[in-house]
């Protein structure tokens, strides 16, 4: 009983926190910033607002019998892709709607705010019922990166930041590849706390010995793919990859512009020169699956990413994150409380490093890895049309980037997105 009142009042901070996080990233916006959709795959803010809010009441009619919605309309335009509740509203028309409004989003938003504190306050949840609100939370959590990405794509630096942290100072050091000896690996999740459903079951894996690099790829090593003609030879690329970079006249990562002989790109900290010790971002998977082949390296698969991310060879233990089992603080890694709203340089988080000395791994831009994302052996779904409904097609990714919530990353976690998206913050490291 003690525990689970403990996780009850967890579940209630971390739900205050993350409600003020939400209203806190849009709070320097104009009105009319919430309306606009500036390109099919991102979502107005307004829509993120109400989204998280209509999550949150799915969740209470799994919880509540008769649950009654706060409004047909609402569900409709708020539904992402939950055939369950009905025919969602289409995702790139998003911007075309004028209704709800957006002062009834904020309405919204509070009232379920009040809501689902007056639930958590004062009745008695058992495990199962917190497990939801703690995954509600947890989607919060995704929707704010998502929002960070959005934000990037419609207003770069004309964002206004409320918090904007100075850039670390990195020890550079050269990146180099780290042997890591195979046999077998338990990959997945092994702590009590909130994970989703596609983190467990734990279970074993053969690996072979690798190498994996001890930091990201940078945008110099980057540049020197595309200078070398990477984009413009069909060896390097999967043939769908080839397809798409000739049709969408891909020739560099997503915001980068050629200008007078110069790499120059446009995201919060405004239009400047490639940082050429960042690692590189917004690449998509087919665009870090060609470097590799360039490079002769190859992508790490998840099981290899975990392993050189939290496996402790010495003490012949895992851990949750590369450096231990403490939660990240900003001396670890570059997470969303960072409010850093860029990649810092790589060598600029020696504390975060893993127990292998693989840097960076927790935050800054997401990792792609060669892996198909599928259930692993014995998956069990936990929340119907969340995760399972997408083990087709897709990509893992691992590690978080400067745009995740610090509560909803850890070792075990992974993300995925379609082979040609990259308005996120994707980079990658490789593998031998
Ligand atoms: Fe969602």
């Amino acid at each position: 009983m003690a525990t689970v009142s403990r996780q009850k009042s967890i579940l209630l901070k971390q739900f205050n926190e993350t409600r003020a996080r939400t209203l806190s990233l849009v709070q320097t916006l104009e009105k009319d910033d919430f309306v606009v959709q500036t390109a099919p795959f991102m979502s107005p803010p307004k829509w993120h607002l109400g989204h998280v809010s209509w999550l949150l009441e799915v969740v209470m009619s799994k919880t509540i019998s008769n649950y009654e919605f706060y409004s047909q309309e609402f569900s409709e335009y708020l539904n992402s892709y939950y055939h369950q509740f009905g025919e969602p509203h289409d995702k790139d028309k998003r911007g075309l709607a004028t209704r709800p409004t957006v002062d009834q989003v904020f309405e919204y938003f509070h009232i379920i705010t009040n809501k689902i504190t007056g639930i958590l306050q004062n009745e008695m949840l058992d495990e199962k019922i917190q497990q939801l609100f703690f995954m509600a939370i947890n989607h919060e959590c995704q929707h704010q990166e998502l929002l960070v990405y959005d934000l990037q794509h419609l207003l770069a630096d004309r964002y206004r930041p409320l918090t904007k942290n100075p850039l670390p100072t990195p020890s550079l050091q050269e990146s180099t590849s780290i042997k890591i000896n195979g046999g077998l690996y338990i990959m997945g999740y092994p702590g009590d706390q909130f994970c989703y459903d596609i983190e467990l079951p734990e279970h074993k894996v053969y690996l072979d010995d690798y190498k994996i690099d001890s930091y990201p790829i940078t945008n110099k090593q980057y540049m020197k793919f595309i200078e070398d003609g990477g984009y413009d030879d069909f060896k390097y690329w999967l043939s769908d990859g080839w397809d798409k970079i000739q049709n969408e006249k891909w020739n560099a990562p997503m915001y980068w512009e050629k200008i007078d002989g110069e790499w120059m790109t446009c995201d919060f900290l405004g239009k400047r020169k490639i940082n050429p010790n960042e690692p590189v971002c917004h690449v998509s998977y087919y665009e870090a699956a060609a470097y590799c082949k360039w490079a002769n390296k190859r992508l790490p698969t998840e099981a290899e990413w975990e392993k050189a991310a939290c496996w402790n060879e010495k003490k012949q233990i895992k851990t949750i994150f590369p450096w231990g089992n403490e939660s990240p603080d900003p001396l670890h890694a570059n997470l969303l409380e960072s409010y850093l709203w860029n990649c810092s340089e790589i060598g600029a988080y020696p504390n975060g490093k893993s127990h292998y000395g693989c840097h960076q791994m927790i935050g800054d831009v997401w990792e792609w890895t060669s892996t198909e994302f599928s259930g692993y052996p014995k998956f069990k779904t936990g929340f119907s049309e969340y995760n399972d409904k997408w083990f087709a097609n897709q990509k893992v990714l691992r590690g978080g980037s400067f745009g995740t919530p610090s509560i909803s990353i850890r070792g075990s976690y992974r993300n995925f997105f379609r082979l040609d998206e990259r308005w996120l913050f994707s980079g990658f490291r490789c593998a031998e």
